[in-house]
């Protein structure tokens, strides 16, 4: 099938404004005028998975020490571990109990300097992920706080009267399910917690809890640390007249009324807030990643701070084009690339179902792996890979209730079964516990460890991992995909996505084909002045030959525009 990518006088006049304009604007950038984070690829780690180093079935900071080898060949250049401070693990590290110590089920903090002294050596910076908006109820702070009404730490805290017997302040729902205020018999108040009850929520309008938070950042950069992820920044404030959320029709997974949370997130008062935290990043060098689980653009965009706020903001609106559709991918990609900021592209982490599974048909999944990776990787921004993800491992979602470890999954089965599918344990080889631990992981292991390992893949050169590390390298040496614009090409294709890359005056052309059936495009090359376009990485069989690209199921071709 020929496809031509849109008339050719209009072909023309893209490639030739694109490069052009490039040519002659005098903002075009350049490697030295980028941050370290804009170079960056990130690798998300939940250490309880990745490796186990005392075989306990808990992964560990000395487990991740042993992979970081493992890591720079695949191309990583930071790495961002899920939070490893101690916690009672209700939400499995996400009720922090101190923020500047280590739990003692991941090691210690000279198991975590050895850990920072190993990847700055293989030039690897650590991020954190920092839990801004609650602790856990076990914290020193919160002790206090609900001790009496008197106490030092009361107001951390968000505590109010309930409006009579049994009956909270206001009608706000925690996203875990039930109400997001619990009532404490100590004091006879009510306090709020957006998550578990166990997760208590900070009051940041507290000039205290800043200080006492920047101090934690600090407390980190000194040790070495380049960075955050900032845990649930959009419900960092609450309307202080504690206003009734407006109520939806419908009922949650949980049995609760449904509501708008218009009083509980993305309050203004967070871009200050953010705005504090980047000053002291500012200081040493670091990024602050958001977990900024926004509704829109304008929303996303906020979070910038106009060049004050976060540097990477993830574009989780990128996730929710749950098909794979060129359309709604074009206008994400378009939206992002239209923000104040620079992009940040993740396609899984540990709270959403796996990409594998998000995208594949059952029957192309490896495929699709592929194709998905030769989308987040040749974007203009930043992308943050989700651990597994490079060799294709899939959700595993617990089968019994009775198996289930994250909570939410117990409250919500069978409809929401949790996260426990997309945090199981790393598959390093064919083995029984594959690799991760010689004990029993706290996870079972998937039956696709056998079928999807990085022993195995790593030997295989048409293997998902191969193609992560061709991809990687590439992204690493080549200018256009550093440093080049996005153009969007051949807009009206419904099945294949195309687009530039340009830099100054060379131009990678990327062409996915996101349907089942094999593509061959037109890019009238010749016409607009280039030979050819040189093949960098493929997929399956995708070559090209004159202005044609031709293309597998599902596949890929990035190539270099010649003249
Ligand atoms: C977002 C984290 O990614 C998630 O795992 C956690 O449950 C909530 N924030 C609460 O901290």
């Amino acid at each position: 099938m020929t496809r031509g990518l849109i008339g050719s006088v209009a072909l023309l006049l893209v490639f030739d404004c694109v490069i052009l304009t490039a040519q002659n604007s005098k903002k075009t950038p350049t490697s030295q005028s980028r941050q370290w984070w804009q170079h960056a690829v990130f690798y998300e780690i939940y250490p309880r998975s990745f490796a186990d180093s005392n075989n306990d079935g808990v992964g560990d900071l000395n487990g991740i020490t042993s992979k970081l080898d493992y890591l720079k060949d695949l191309g990583v250049d930071a790495i961002w571990i899920t939070p490893f401070f101690p916690s009672p693990q209700v939400d499995f590290g996400y009720d922090v109990s101190d923020y500047e110590a280590i739990d003692p089920m991941y090691g210690t903090m000279a198991d975590f300097n050895a850990l920072v002294a190993a990847a700055k050596k293989r030039g690897i910076r650590v991020v954190l992920d920092f839990v801004v908006n609650h602790t856990s109820d076990q914290h020193k702070w919160f002790l206090d706080s609900k001790s009496s009404p008197a106490s030092k730490h009361r107001d951390w805290y968000i505590w109010r009267d309930g409006k009579g017997p049994g009956k909270p302040p206001n009608n706000w729902t925690s996203t875990f399910g039930g109400s997001a205020w619990k009532f404490d018999p100590t004091t006879s108040q009510w306090y709020y917690h957006y998550f578990y009850p166990e997760q208590p929520d900070l009051n940041w309008r507290n000039p205290a809890v800043r200080q006492a938070m920047m101090d934690v950042t600090r407390w980190w950069y000194k040790r070495g640390v380049s960075g955050f992820r900032l845990d649930a920044v959009d419900t960092l404030f609450e309307d202080s007249s504690l206003k009734d959320n407006p109520v939806r029709p419908g009922k949650s997974v949980y049995g609760d009324f449904l509501q708008e949370h218009k009083y509980n997130t993305h309050l203004p008062e967070i871009h200050d807030a953010m705005r504090e935290l980047r000053k002291v990043a500012d200081e040493y060098n670091a990024v602050l990643i958001g977990e900024t689980w926004t509704d829109n653009i304008d929303q996303l965009n906020a979070y910038y701070g106009n060049g004050h706020g976060l540097q990477l903001p993830m574009d989780f609106l990128f996730t929710n084009v749950n098909k794979l559709s060129p359309a709604e991918f074009r206008k994400q990609i378009a939206a992002i690339n239209a923000a104040s900021g620079w992009p940040t592209f993740v396609i899984s982490n540990h709270d959403i179902v796996r990409s594998y599974d998000r995208y594949g048909d059952g029957q192309h999944n490896d495929q699709i792996a592929k194709l998905m990776a030769g989308l987040y990787l040749t974007l203009r921004g930043t992308p943050i890979l989700y651990y597994g993800e490079e060799i294709g491992m899939k959700t595993t979602p617990p089968t019994r209730k009775e198996d289930v470890k994250d909570p939410k999954g117990r409250t919500g089965w069978p409809n929401d079964k949790g996260r426990d599918g997309q945090r199981t344990p790393m598959q390093w080889d064919q083995s029984d516990n594959a690799g991760f631990s010689k004990g029993k992981p706290w996870l079972p292991v998937p039956a696709s460890a056998k079928t999807h390992n990085v022993a195995g893949e790593e030997k295989d050169s048409d293997s998902i991992l191969s193609f992560y590390k061709k991809l990687l390298k590439l992204r690493h040496t080549n200018k256009e995909l550093l440093d080049g614009s996005y153009v969007p090409i051949n807009q009206n294709d419904q099945n294949v996505l195309s687009y530039l890359r340009v830099h100054e005056d060379q131009a990678v052309l990327v062409s996915l084909n996101l349907s089942a059936s094999p593509q061959k495009v037109n890019y009238e090359l010749k016409k607009n002045g280039f030979a050819s376009a040189k093949p960098l990485v493929t997929s399956g069989k995708s070559s090209t030959s004159g202005d044609f690209v031709s293309l597998d199921a599902y596949g890929v071709f990035i190539g270099q525009l010649v003249r």
